[in-house]
């Protein structure tokens, strides 16, 4: 069994957020071969160029964070019809210094909880705009547009929804299958 290591993005700062608990139920839905870890942002100071020339250590950490992972998987809600700005700032701090972007063919997929009947849709086509500019190979589909219920997801990420349930279940093999397929054209460097 080849296994592989996919760090995941909660996009949502918010203690009581439903893209945690989305996410907590993907880690629980994952095939065995997926191995999730979360790669945490909320620390990393406003991104400006100027740090370029000497990145801080929260921000080396979290590029060798994602240089450690196979692919990497978003679990975002939409605000304002875009992605947070936090998640933003993460995607810019590791997308440079020039030349040294992290997410260059590295796999990708995107998911998202929102409590309004599209389901972050237009958040996503958002993220999904940046990391097409970032090379990122995304799966395109399933597509995931997770309207979220009072109790859909309880605190340990346990579905109460058998439908959703098993979507996120396929969700979460089609990741797997897609990530395989990428790593087989674009393996991982060394
Ligand atoms: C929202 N919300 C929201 N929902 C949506 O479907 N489309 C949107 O554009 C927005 N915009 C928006 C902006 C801001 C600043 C907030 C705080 C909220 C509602 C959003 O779906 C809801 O708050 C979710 O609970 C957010 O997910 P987390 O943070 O709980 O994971």
């Amino acid at each position: 069994m080849t296994r592989h290591k996919v760090g995941y993005f909660v996009g949502s700062l918010a203690k009581d957020s439903i893209n945690r608990k989305l996410a907590q139920a993907l880690v629980r839905l994952a095939p065995p071969e997926l191995e999730l870890e979360e790669i945490p942002f909320k620390d990393l100071p406003l991104y400006s160029y100027d740090y370029d020339a000497d990145y801080p250590p929260v921000a080396r950490s979290l590029k060798e964070a994602i240089a450690s992972k196979d692919a990497i998987l978003f679990v975002t809600p939409e605000y304002n019809r875009s992605i947070p700005g936090g998640l933003k700032n993460a995607i810019d701090w590791a997308s440079r210094p020039w030349g040294q972007n992290s997410f260059a063919r590295k796999p990708s997929a995107v998911i998202g909880a929102s409590i309004g009947s599209i389901g972050t849709a237009v958040a996503q086509q958002s993220l999904r705009s940046v990391l097409s500019f970032c090379n990122s190979p995304q799966m395109n589909a399933p597509e995931a547009y997770i309207h979220f219920t009072p109790g859909l997801v309880t605190e340990t990420g346990e579905v109460t929804e058998p439908s959703t349930e098993e979507f996120l279940r396929n969700y979460m093999m089609e990741f797997k299958i897609f990530i395989a397929r990428v790593l087989q054209v674009l393996p991982r460097e060394a």
